[in-house]
């Protein structure tokens, strides 16, 4: 089965064609980071005309890589997918007005797919050993969610974040040290050279629940940062170092006490907090200790795309089939798994 997949959640529109949920024949991903890096953040208004401006070329490329043409998709595609929610509206409109167009023009079944399902399954289209149950992290700049997977479509969300999801604090701290957006790979970078136990952040474990707060951590920077301004570069190094360590222990200690709470043998990450280095590591170091097995997806497929979308749409439709009449589905800003 061959999915047409559209993603315009946030900042990156991206489309995608996949067979049977794991193959992905292309993906395309048109990224807005030097439109929103003045801003410090994606501007809602001008990622929705960016969209707009891009969507038609990262479609035609997206069917074009797969050798496919709009002369022979009636043939060559079965569905078209596309991100209904969580995300921002406008965003999300263009991405669905575009599919529900591709749907209509070629009577195609259309399947409405929820972001968050498309991180939580994105490291299956590398690993198709995954096998079910498993415990789910998504890390991303809008969500930060522990997830227990029993079976496609079936899972209780543990725990999420009560203030900042976990890119949004790498994203804030970045401002505050004066570097460039995004702010995630900006200090992941630069923390490669620091000292992690230079500066003793706070682990917020919120022992007792398995929710997440970054914002404490974000607070502390900002204390620090009023009583020992950044005078040079070796400070900038250790304060992204340690900034960095204190993320990714609370993430790895979090994720590992639920796994072993739950009886989970695996773990899969997802979101574009997934592709920090640190996170990477940490995690399959203790994945090893702890004889628990760590996946992770690669950077194409950690942050925003459209072939998580088409692999989620895959095992949508095998649990709820396909419908073709649902040109009337509506997207959900707010959506959550
Ligand atoms: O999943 P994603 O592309 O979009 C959302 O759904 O939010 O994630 C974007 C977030 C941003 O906050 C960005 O700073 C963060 O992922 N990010 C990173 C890294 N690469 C991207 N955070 C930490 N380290 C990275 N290497
Ligand atoms: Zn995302």
């Amino acid at each position: 089965m061959n999915i047409f997949a559209i993603e315009t959640s946030c900042d990156e529109t991206s489309a995608s064609v996949v067979s049977n949920g794991l193959k992905v024949r292309s993906v395309v991903i048109s990224s807005q980071i030097k439109i929103h890096a003045g801003f410090f953040g994606v501007v809602p208004e001008l990622a929705s005309r960016a969209h707009i401006e891009n969507i038609n070329h990262v479609i035609w490329q997206a069917l074009s890589d797969a050798g496919i043409n709009f002369t022979d998709f009636s043939r060559k595609i079965d569905a078209v997918a596309f991100t209904s929610g969580p995300g921002l509206a406008g965003a999300l409109l263009v991405g669905a007005i575009a599919a529900k167009s591709l749907a209509c023009v070629y009577k195609k079944p259309l399947i409405p797919v929820n972001h968050l399902d498309g991180h939580l399954y994105s490291s299956l289209i590398e690993n198709k050993s995954v096998k079910l149950p498993f415990l789910s992290l998504i890390i991303s700049g809008g969500h930060t969610e522990l997830v227990a997977v029993e079976d496609f479509g079936k899972y209780k969300v543990l725990g999420s974040t009560r203030d900042d999801a976990v890119g949004e604090a790498f994203d804030k701290a970045a401002k505050m040290l004066g570097m460039s957006y995004p702010g995630g790979p900006a200090i992941d970078k630069i923390a490669e050279n620091g000292n992690p136990e230079a500066v003793k952040f706070t682990r917020p474990y919120l022992k007792g629940s398995w929710d997440f707060s970054f914002s404490g951590i974000k607070t502390a920077l900002l204390n620090y940062l009023k009583t020992s301004p950044v005078r040079n570069e070796k400070q900038l190094n250790d304060i992204c170092a340690s900034f960095r360590q204190a993320v990714a222990e609370t993430l790895c200690f979090k994720s590992f006490e639920a796994a072993k709470k739950f009886n989970l043998k695996r773990i899969v990450l997802g979101g574009g907090v997934s592709a920090n280095s640190l996170i990477r590591k940490i995690f399959l170091k203790t994945g090893q200790k702890n004889k628990i097995k760590v996946f992770i997806p690669s950077l194409i497929y950690s942050t925003d795309n459209a072939a998580m979308i088409g692999c989620a749409a895959y095992f949508k439709q095998k649990n709820c089939g396909l419908k073709y009449d649902d040109i009337q589905l509506k997207t959900n800003p707010s959506l959550s798994l």
